[in-house]
């Protein structure tokens, strides 16, 4: 049996079971030995007792910490314990033991000696509840988005369009001497940073549409909240404007917090006695409260009457500045206390695709900010005139002609469209307390930082 289902059923299980799992510590006395084992389905170990009597006994004395073993006993409830139950073995049979230079040790582990081990790190409590939450929340994003009919669509991983513009994609070649015109596609290729103008092209064909896969950027970042693989949800509505964007948004993050509540409360308790005090009470908080939601403007002023009190240390805050990080912080996390959108930005600091606003300055953008993470979700409406976006594609010096197939798109039949990228790692960031996005993902991969 898997330990998850023990726990599930242990009230009503009176035969003998049989588990399979990694030793997590063995104590091992005179009249009885204490073992606990951890199978990676739960975010409760397993407590067995065993005797010298016990069936195996003394092949099992050498038993160490990492072992697989395999155990036969019977439930036993303890209810003056902390665990609600222990196994009494019939049998202990050692699998497979572990080398005594087994890395992951009883004692506490820094997270940057475990950085160091992705390759094993996994076993540890933290990961396993970290990577299942993550696991869980993956799970609820599709189940909100086949509830409401979008239609999931794989968009590609090498691609022709850098579709943010900002030049920060990693070449795909197979050359040494960057003639990609011999290269393998006859052109230059790329891992793609989004992939949002091809799920654009879909959502004309299926009305909702989202992606969910890696996304990579080899931009210079070195912030607990920028990775060069991330993992992205990017939605595209066709048919719909920045209102109905938002509301999307709110509703797959909130229905997310509430899958995992349900789904997975002790791996978030771990959490938040490891990460964050309150964790759970935040969560909940979160997905029975509505969002905030203000202009870029009014996020300015409410910054000018703030700088009057607080020190920021880009203090130069004024109508078309990019907001920095201390800023959206403060917004969120000291003005508002919960998750705010901020909508209508300066066209200036935003993308060429984003539905240029009537006053001809903003667009219809909104990042999403929430406490303790700044930046959640960058979304927009699309423009949908042809001339606006020829016009803004070379007011930032970016060539139509290698767009014409997206900006076509508005030739052929084309109503507004809304999308937004989600970043998944910081989702799960948000939902777990983890403060560096390299703790939420198996393996990360960030500037100077390549591990397997
Ligand atoms: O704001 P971004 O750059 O928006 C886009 O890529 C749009 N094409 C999305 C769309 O409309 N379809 O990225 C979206 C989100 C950010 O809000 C952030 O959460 C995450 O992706 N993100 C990163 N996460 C981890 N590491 C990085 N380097 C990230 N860059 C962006
Ligand atoms: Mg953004």
């Amino acid at each position: 049996m898997k330990i998850i289902d023990i726990y599930k059923q242990f009230k009503e299980l009176k035969k003998e079971i049989t588990v399979i799992g990694r030793v997590r510590s063995n104590r091992q006395g005179k009249a009885v030995s204490f073992l606990v084992l951890d199978d990676g389905t739960y975010a409760k170990d397993l407590q067995i007792v065993y005797k010298p009597e016990t069936k195996g006994f003394n092949e099992f004395l050498e038993t160490r910490v990492g072992a697989i073993v395999s155990i036969k006993g019977l439930i036993v409830e303890t209810p003056n314990r902390p665990q609600p139950f222990e196994i009494s073995a019939s049998e202990v049979l050692l699998l497979d033991n572990c080398a005594e230079e087994y890395p992951l040790q009883k004692k506490e582990h820094t997270m940057e000696y475990l950085r160091e081990i992705p390759q094993l790190r996994a076993r540890a409590k933290t990961f396993q509840s970290t990577f299942r939450i993550r696991s869980a929340a993956s799970f609820a994003i599709h189940e909100y988005f086949v509830k409401n009919n979008f239609v999931y669509v794989h968009t590609p991983i090498i691609t022709e369009n850098d579709a943010e513009g900002a030049g920060e994609a990693f070449v795909v070649t197979t050359r040494k001497d960057a003639k990609y015109d011999q290269d393998f596609f006859g052109k230059k290729a790329s891992l793609t940073v989004s992939g949002q103008l091809n799920a654009e092209a879909l959502a004309q064909a299926f009305n909702s549409v989202y992606t969910f896969g890696p996304t990579f950027r080899a931009e210079n970042s070195h912030t607990n909240r920028h990775a060069s693989e991330f993992w992205m949800v990017e939605p595209e509505l066709a048919f719909s404007d920045l209102n109905d964007d938002i509301q999307v948004i709110e509703g797959l993050i909130k229905h997310v917090i509430k899958y995992v509540l349900e789904n997975n409360l002790e791996d978030l308790k771990y959490c938040e006695s490891f990460y964050e005090e309150g964790l759970v009470d935040r969560l909940s908080k979160i997905s029975n409260d509505n969002f905030e939601k203000v202009t870029y403007t009014e996020a300015i002023d409410i910054l000018i009457k703030a700088s009057k009190k607080v020190k920021f240390e880009e203090s130069k805050i004024e109508f078309g500045i990019d907001l920095a990080t201390e800023h959206e912080r403060y917004i969120c996390e000291k003005h508002f206390k919960k998750p705010v959108f901020v909508t209508d930005y300066p066209k200036e600091i935003k993308s060429f695709y984003m539905k240029l606003n009537d006053d001809g300055k903003t667009v219809a953008a909104t990042d999403l900010l929430v406490p303790g993470i700044g930046e959640l979700v960058g979304g927009s409406q699309r423009e949908d005139s042809y001339d606006n976006l020829i016009k803004r594609c070379n007011e930032l010096k970016i060539n139509p002609e290698d767009l014409k197939w997206y900006i076509d798109l508005r030739k052929f039949g084309y109503f507004k469209s809304a999308g937004f990228g989600l970043g998944f790692e910081r989702l799960v960031m948000y939902l777990t307390g983890a403060k560096n996005i390299r703790d939420v993902i198996p393996f990360p991969r960030t500037p100077k930082n390549l591990l397997f």
